[in-house]
């Protein structure tokens, strides 16, 4: 194992697409952000100078910071956001993680820009559970707005309207052809991956989209999906991957044993229930096969072009999901929590609250939009969460009362009932050291039946169950998969459905818990847990480093 030294610099870039200039805030100029790589068991030192105006803070996307929330990075959960001018030195070591993860801007929306791929190489007398690829290609697909993104969230909270959607999604940066923006047509808008025949290249899939669940398809070939959030899974075929935001899948693609004559559009486009506007555009690169001395040039070959399913393509998201499977082997994953000591019940979804003075609102009835947990939209404080905790100054930062289960209009998925208005506040819940949790999130249909791609910093879990409609915690918990459930950290709550997750409170510190849509997030589908030290030196969090912002 050895230490891996990387210096972030936060900088404006100016960045062309879709024919639009605008200056982004990127990591060393770079859009999408450098690659993180390390191998497993490596120590990590990541040194983030911040060169713009806007204060910034960088999370580590699924590391799953042992005993190190000082560095997992959410504003005002973990950390004080870096202000103009300072620098902080993230710290953690890859610990029992192989594949691929993400690091991402975690304040307002400015991930939409700062993000990029972590790439985690197996120890090195480690092979993967498979056959070694010939290459292995990182796809980010994101979302480009032609405006600031933080222009539209502002605008949004400040109105109560849904924001604006994006003008394109992208793939590693580039919208693709499928986007029209001048008569000429702009060749560098554009991802290809060069390959030969006969060979396995691993595609690193990192769904860094803000608000959209993606489907994406490689024409005329197949893919074989073998690990999720950086944990290894049963492979299995296939020719559609769902990824929601927050997501990452490593898939391994096969290319034709011969040259092909034609080149194949990979492409992407969103998968969506919800109800308002959305951007149902798609992305699309090319997967070219370079000839060493061809003489039809890739131009004038014939283009294929993959089968999407349908933008609300539900059955077939659900079925795609069940599909995950754990490898089932103790060297590469936790124990399945076999018994449970704390459960929770959780409802997410959309609601309303008051519309501000002056303004004029799109929800239900003039009111302004929101979402919640149970009920409760979380209120971000202005100090940060972890501190107040391990310094004991809670008073008036945050209360440990957040409700276990739902009030009651909100138990249930169907008709919505009169009264959606959320409550708002900073609750936490407290975990003792170890507590074996099961949490059943509900999706509650109030506003319309929509996935929350869930996300839980500090911790993988294992998706035990799923269903729709609502959970049923009589009949439900015996169909259980207690032998091989994936274990992940981002899971989509179905639509009009529910997810149960299990894990084990192993980690002290205070760790976030939202869904993965920015939209959702911003208007209040968050929480936090407490998760208290162990008896042993081993099962404390150690203090704060000393560069560690302040507000
Ligand atoms: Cu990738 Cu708190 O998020």
């Amino acid at each position: 194992c050895r230490t891996r030294h990387y210096t972030f610099n936060i900088v404006q870039q100016n960045v062309t697409r879709l024919c639009n200039t605008k200056s982004v805030i990127s990591v060393n100029g770079k859009f999408p952000g450098p690659r993180l790589v390390a191998r497993e068991g490596d120590q990590v030192l990541v040194r983030v100078v911040n060169h713009v105006k806007n204060n910034v803070s960088i999370h580590w996307h699924g590391i799953r910071q042992l005993r190190t929330g000082w560095a997992d990075g959410p504003a005002y959960i973990t950390q004080c956001p870096i202000q103009t001018g300072q620098t902080y030195t993230y710290n953690f070591t890859v610990t029992g993680q192989r594949g691929t993860l993400f690091y991402h801007a975690h304040i307002s929306w400015l991930r939409a820009t700062l993000h990029g791929p972590i790439i985690i190489l197996p120890r090195r007398n480690e092979s993967y559970p498979f056959k070694k690829p010939y290459k292995e290609v990182p796809i980010i697909f994101g979302e480009w707005w032609n405006v600031d993104p933080e222009a539209v969230i502002n605008q949004a909270l400040q109105t109560g309207n849904g924001p604006n959607v994006s003008d394109a999604y992208t793939i590693n940066g580039f919208p693709g052809p499928l986007y029209n923006c001048s008569s000429k047509g702009n060749s560098s808008d554009t991802f290809k991956l060069k390959v030969k025949p006969g060979k396995t290249y691993m595609l690193r899939l990192i769904n860094a989209a803000m608000n959209d669940e993606l489907f994406f398809s490689i024409a005329n070939h197949s893919l074989t999906i073998v690990e999720a959030d950086a944990v290894y899974v049963k492979p299995f075929v296939t020719r559609v991957v769902l990824i929601t935001p927050g997501q990452t899948t490593n898939v391994l693609l096969k290319t034709k044993s011969h040259y092909p004559n034609a080149t194949f559009l990979m492409a992407a486009r969103p998968y969506f229930t919800g109800q308002g506007t959305f951007d149902n555009s798609t992305v699309a690169g090319f997967l070219e096969y370079e000839h060493p001395s061809n003489h039809i040039s890739n131009t004038k070959k014939k283009v294929l072009r993959p089968n999407l399913p349908p933008i609300n393509a539900t059955g077939f998201v659900f079925n795609f999901t069940k599909k995950f499977r754990s490898l089932n082997n103790p060297k590469y994953m936790a124990n399945v929590p076999q018994t449970v000591d704390k459960q929770f019940y959780f409802t997410v979804g959309l609601g309303t609250s008051p519309c501000p003075q002056n303004a004029t609102c799109q929800g239900p009835n003039g009111t302004k939009f929101a979402a919640a947990v149970n009920n409760v939209s979380f209120a971000l404080p202005t100090t940060a969460l972890l501190q107040a905790y391990f310094f004991k100054n809670s008073n008036g930062v945050y209360t440990t009362d957040f409700p276990t289960n739902p009030p009651n209009p909100f138990n249930y998925t169907g008709t919505p009932p009169n009264n959606t208005r959320v409550s708002n506040g900073t609750h936490l819940v407290v975990l003792p050291f170890n507590t074996s949790v099961e949490l059943v999130l509900q999706d509650t249909s109030i506003l319309g039946a929509e996935s929350h791609p869930l996300h839980l910093h500090g911790y993988n879990f294992f998706v035990v169950g799923q269903g729709f409609g609502n959970y049923d915690p009589n009949k439900d918990p015996a169909n259980f998969n207690l032998v091989d459930p994936v274990e992940r950290n981002t899971i989509g709550v179905p639509a009009g459905g529910w997810v149960a997750i299990r894990f084990l409170a192993d980690n002290p510190g205070v760790w976030f818990m939202h869904c993965h849509f920015e939209v959702h997030m911003s208007w209040g589908l968050r929480m936090a847990w407490i998760v208290l030290d162990g008896p042993l030196t081993s099962q404390k969090l150690p203090p704060p480093p000393s560069d560690l912002p302040k507000c």
